[in-house]
């Protein structure tokens, strides 16, 4: 049995074309299905449905033999444990600095002025202002991350941004570019060895797929 962890939402409706690719269908549909381990067409596949953050690690303890994680995720997480074989070009989006519009970031950045942060992306903010030299405080939120500068709970975020239209809504600026984020296959290193004549064609037909 091949178990693919997915998180649904966008990962899991961009991967059913590449899945297709693959002549694997799910026989539910997870936004209308309460169930979180799906069958497919395959009685060799199945596919199991997570946070998007937890992808990783059922990839990496075995629990699932592959998965589909954001290169956002995938850079919190550390990627022990994890083959990544695959840029599947999909859920494509770029990880942004964003500040309250009047906000003079550069200035405080050239001035050495502290900065309060807010962001999902602990590792990630990290280590980009680390790289800078700009010393912040990090407060860790879970989502709406755009809130955080328009009620002084931070100077600045880190966040994910697409096309611009959450950060409009809510009068926030993207001030610097961290990193380009697409969705990655990864695989269990153990599973890419002991089950392969299952999980290679699945790679294969992926790589086409994405290319
Ligand atoms: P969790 O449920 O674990 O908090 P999440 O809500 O971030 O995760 P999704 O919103 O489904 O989960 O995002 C999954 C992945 O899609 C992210 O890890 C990222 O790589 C990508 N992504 C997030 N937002 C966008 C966006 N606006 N446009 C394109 N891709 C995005
Ligand atoms: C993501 C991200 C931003 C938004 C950016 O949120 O956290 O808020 O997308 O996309 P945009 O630039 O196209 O507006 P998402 O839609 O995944 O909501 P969630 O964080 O609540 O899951």
């Amino acid at each position: 049995m091949i178990t693919i962890a997915l998180s649904k939402g966008r990962i899991f409706d961009e991967t059913i074309p590449l899945l297709a690719a693959a002549g694997v269908a799910t026989t539910e549909d997870p936004e209308t299905s309460r169930k979180l381990i799906l069958a497919t067409n395959r009685k060799d596949v199945r596919v199991i449905i997570v946070r998007a953050t937890d992808v990783p690690t059922y990839v990496q303890y075995g629990a699932a033999d592959v998965g589909v994680a954001g290169k956002d995720v995938l850079d919190e997480h550390g990627g022990q444990g994890l083959y990544q074989p695959l840029d599947l070009n999909i859920a494509r989006c770029k990880m942004m600095v964003a500040v309250a519009e009047g906000f003079d970031y550069e200035r405080m950045v050239r001035h050495g002025a502290r900065l309060k942060v807010a962001t999902k992306y602990l590792q990630t903010a990290r280590e980009h202002f680390a790289g800078k030299g700009v010393h912040v405080d990090l407060i860790k939120l879970y989502g709406s991350m755009e809130l955080a500068p328009l009620v002084g709970l931070a100077d600045a975020i880190v966040d994910l941004v697409s096309t611009g239209n959450t950060l409009k809504a809510n009068g926030l600026i993207a001030v610097e570019e961290i990193a380009s984020i697409s969705a990655r296959l990864i695989v269990n290193q153990a599973s890419l060895k002991l089950k392969r004549v299952g999980v290679q064609p699945l790679l294969d037909a992926f790589a086409r797929a994405a290319a």
